[in-house]
């Protein structure tokens, strides 16, 4: 058997195939995309009298694929010129070159004749070793390769992955009674390392194991709204965030799915699945049957559950009404009981207060909930073997913050199992067995370690976690908390390695994270080989806490302003001077401050999705924690210091553009080629691993002699002569109507650091220098009105103010 992959093979370009060679490309890995020859000429081709033999026509569809996919929204590629791993054929002339892939991915037609057709082409070409699968989402895997021989079946199996494969982080492996356990291994490590998936092994049942769960709980939704009389609008309102679930909930959802697939899968499943007590909730609700007869298919045809009518610029929303099948203007959701919980954050307390209201709120929640959990329990062992699968394909699957057995356990298994019974639920053996035993809960914590009920031992088992997915909270419950304040905490890593983690709002930075951070320095430079600056919330660091800024400049306390600026400016240089190695962990948003924080570090390793950049000309201001110096210092001093005669101007400009403008990277390796990031960072595809791996470079630096840079003149500043063309063009573009008085106005500022002020020459200054610029242009601005009106726009609406 292949040990990894290093040239993979794609075969079908339609929406999965072509995002799936796109994803494999982003791992930095080659792959071929194939497709089939076309039969018949476009009018097109026809007109400018090419052949069926004309290459360009036999690669028509695949090349039709990959732009589809080089064009879709969200990005399936990190960057453009990724896609030069991408190399197009068809299944005809180019078909030899499946005989050079590790690993071969079909992600053709769902139609079992087709799937099986190709396997046998794909059979007598692969090389010995080479792994197999196919992305089916319902094909039986057992069935695809039926046909197959021995050794393609024991290296066959099924890879599953979920729309848009980039963003989407479940990855369902189904591997059949024929196949290698060693080719499993090979394929669950490379999902999880190298593209960043969570991988759930299911087994070869109808639809696996996401696809399963969420038919039934859709359907019987749909259903349970029509009996019981909800509105499309209440049950969005009711099983979209309120229960730690996307925004798409239940209906918005189904509009987005479209009903045809929604309505193929449930016949299907309805079909493979006779044995399932719940199966006539399998079956398409009628409602869905009706939208397909209409033709009412949801988002791709601009009307389903909801509506979207556009006139004059505005969008008006409309709702079906679920029983006359009706629109009508979506309504405004009033439920008190809704309200009330909106107040309880914490979300299995908010549950515990939504199963036990006492109106329709309260029976709704309870019924869907209790119907879901116990679904889920019926599944297991029949397509999972233990719980975690469950509660991890349906958390990875669907963005849910709780799987069903997470939710159980916050429930109280005991009493909820007590009311389900009362209902006529029928409720597990398996789990009323649990409880016979005096095990009260599926999952068990202590000490920072994590178990769970195991169906098969009839035990707790401990949960093995891979030793790279490093798990905060697990490290605090284990006493590792060293310090900490409301905004920040010093956590023992382990080998000598200190972690700094942001946990204020939105993983803002504020005055209790800068002290934290000289903290941090003076502890790790003591008794610490490095440092870590990481966090597991949504985002790494979404910038500064602006409201401290706002207050005190309305209040006229520019020299507090100051003072505010500088202390985080200490704070940021002292990681940048620290006597020991600092490496930053971005991922998500890691804006403004955040941006700084990690450009401050001695390295910077990101998750694969890092969206970088220095925001603050959103707010009206612009990034005075060295944001501005470490672009100079990253993108234009090292050409300065290669050649002396050369004109950096160009890469001054586009600095220039990256604050100016706000720009934001849309991946890490877009961060790279913005300049945020160096060739000496690192990438690192999945996101759990992401504090292990900065660990592993900070100690990396403190074995090879890690001395911190030199306070040196290391800073190129162009001086006037740059200047005067950068507001050359910030004139032009105000002339034009492209930019306000006021982006103007911080434009010359932003220009003005971004030279070296008023230097009459060229030259090299330390970083001192600039940030004492930076320091002084963002008090200015603060005391300008638009600004606060920028700032207090965003803090009350959470979205920048153009004026
Ligand atoms: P699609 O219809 O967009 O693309 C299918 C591709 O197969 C087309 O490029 C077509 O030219 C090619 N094809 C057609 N006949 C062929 C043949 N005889 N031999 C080789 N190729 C042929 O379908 P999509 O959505 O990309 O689905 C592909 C597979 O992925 C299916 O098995 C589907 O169930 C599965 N899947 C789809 C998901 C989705 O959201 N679209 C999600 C997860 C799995």
């Amino acid at each position: 058997m292949i040990r990894s992959i290093r040239r993979a093979a794609v075969i079908g370009s339609g929406a999965m195939g072509g995002a799936l060679a796109a994803h494999i490309a982003n791992a930095g890995i080659p792959v071929y995309l194939l497709d089939i020859v076309p039969t018949e000429l476009t009018s097109d081709e026809s007109a400018k009298g090419l052949t069926l033999e004309h290459p360009t026509v036999r690669n028509r569809i695949v090349n039709t694929g990959l732009e589809n996919a080089k064009k879709s929204s969200p990005a399936a590629l990190f960057t453009p010129e990724v896609a030069e791993l991408i190399t197009v054929g068809n299944l005809e002339d180019n078909i030899g070159w499946l005989g050079e892939a590790d690993w071969i991915l079909e992600a053709v037609v769902e139609d079992l004749a087709v799937k099986r057709q190709l396997m046998a082409t794909v059979e007598a070409i692969r090389k010995p070793g080479s792994v197999v699968s196919s992305n089916t989402s319902g094909i039986p895997i057992t069935a695809i390769a039926a046909k197959c021989g021995e050794d393609f079946k024991a290296h066959f199996l099924g890879t599953h992955f979920f729309n848009p494969p980039r963003y989407m982080k479940l990855l369902e492996i189904i591997p059949t009674a024929s196949t290698l356990p060693e080719v499993v291994e090979l394929i669950a490590r490379f999902g999880e390392q190298e593209l960043g998936k969570g991988v759930v092994r299911c087994k070869d049942t109808p639809a696996f194991l996401a696809n399963r769960l969420l038919t039934f709980f859709g359907n019987f939704v749909v259903s349970y709204a029509v009996e019981n009389g909800y509105s499309v609008e209440e049950v969005d309102a009711m099983t979209g965030p309120i229960l730690g679930r996307p925004k798409t909930a239940s209906f918005r959802l189904f509009d987005l799915i479209g009903a045809d697939i929604a309505f193929h899968v449930s016949e299907y499943l309805y079909q493979a699945a006779p044995n399932d007590e719940q199966r006539e909730h399998l079956r398409p609700p009628e409602v869905v049957r009706e939208l397909v007869n209409r033709g009412w298919l949801g988002d791709k045809k601009g009307q389903g559950f909801y509506r979207v009518a556009k006139k004059d610029g505005a969008r008006d929303i409309y709702a079906l009404d679920l029983r006359t099948m009706e629109y009508h203007p979506s309504r405004k959701v009033e439920l008190k009981t809704l309200d009330e919980a909106w107040t309880i954050k914490s979300l299995p307390e908010r549950l515990r207060f939504l199963v036990n209201a006492d109106d329709r709120v309260g029976s709704f929640v309870w019924d869907n909930l209790s119907r879901l959990l116990a679904y889920s329990a019926m599944r297991i062992p029949e397509i999972a073997d233990d719980i975690v699968s469950v509660d991890n394909a349906i958390k990875w699957g669907f963005s849910h913050q709780m799987g069903p057995f997470e939710i159980w356990d916050a429930l109280g298994v005991g009493a909820t199992v007590e009311r389900m019974e009362a209902d006529g639920v029928a409720v597990a053996p398996w789990i009323k067995e649990m409880l016979q035993n005096g095990y009260e809960r599926f999952y068990r914590n202590e000490n920072g370690r994590t178990s769970f009920y195991e169906l098969a031992t009839r035990e707790y088992r401990e949960l093995s976690l891979r030793p790279e997915f490093v798990v905060i909270k697990n490290l605090k419950e284990r006493g590792k908390e060293l310090k900490s304040n409301e905004s920040a905490s010093l956590i023992d890593m382990g080998d000598g390695v200190l972690l700094l983690e942001f946990h204020s709002k939105m993983n803002s930075l504020d005055s209790s994270v800068g002290t934290l951070m000289l903290d941090a320095v003076r502890e790790v430079e003591e008794n610490y080989e490095g440092l870590v600056i990481g966090n597991q919330g949504d985002n790494f660091c979404v910038g500064a806490n602006i409201y401290e800024f706002a207050v005190d400049a309305q209040q006229g306390q520019f020299e507090q302003v100051q003072q505010t600026v500088k202390q985080m400016q200490d704070a940021v240089t002292a990681l940048r001077h620290c006597l020991k190695p600092v490496v930053a962990a971005p991922f998500g948003m890691a804006l403004g401050g955040g941006a700084e924080v990690s450009m401050a570090a001695s390295r910077i390793v990101a998750a694969a999705e890092t969206y970088m950049g220095q925001v603050e000309v959103g707010l009206g201001l612009l990034p005075a924690g060295g944001g501005c110096k470490e672009l100079l210092r990253r993108v234009v001093s090292p050409v300065a210091r290669m050649s002396s005669g050369l004109d950096v101007f160009p890469l001054v400009q586009k600095v220039f553009e990256l604050v100016a403008m706000g720009k934001v990277s849309t991946s890490a390796a877009d961060a790279l080629q913005m300049g945020f990031l160096t060739q000496a960072d690192r990438i690192v595809m999945n996101k759990d691993a992401l504090l292990y791996e900065a660990k592993r470079a900070a100690l990396d630096l403190a074995a090879s002699g890690y001395r911190p840079p030199a306070r040196t003149r290391n800073i190129y500043a162009i001086g006037e002569r740059g200047l005067a063309v950068l507001k050359i063009g910030i004139h032009h573009m105000l002339d034009a109507g492209y930019i306000s008085e006021h982006d103007a106005k911080i434009a010359r500022k932003i220009a003005y650091v971004l030279c070296g002020g008023e230097l009459t020459s060229p030259q090299w200054v330390d970083e001192e220098y600039i940030l004492g610029l930076e320091r002084e242009a963002f008090v200015s601005l603060c005391g300008e009105p638009k600004t606060l009106e920028r700032i207090w726009h965003m803090l009350r609406v959470g979205k920048p103010l153009r004026n």
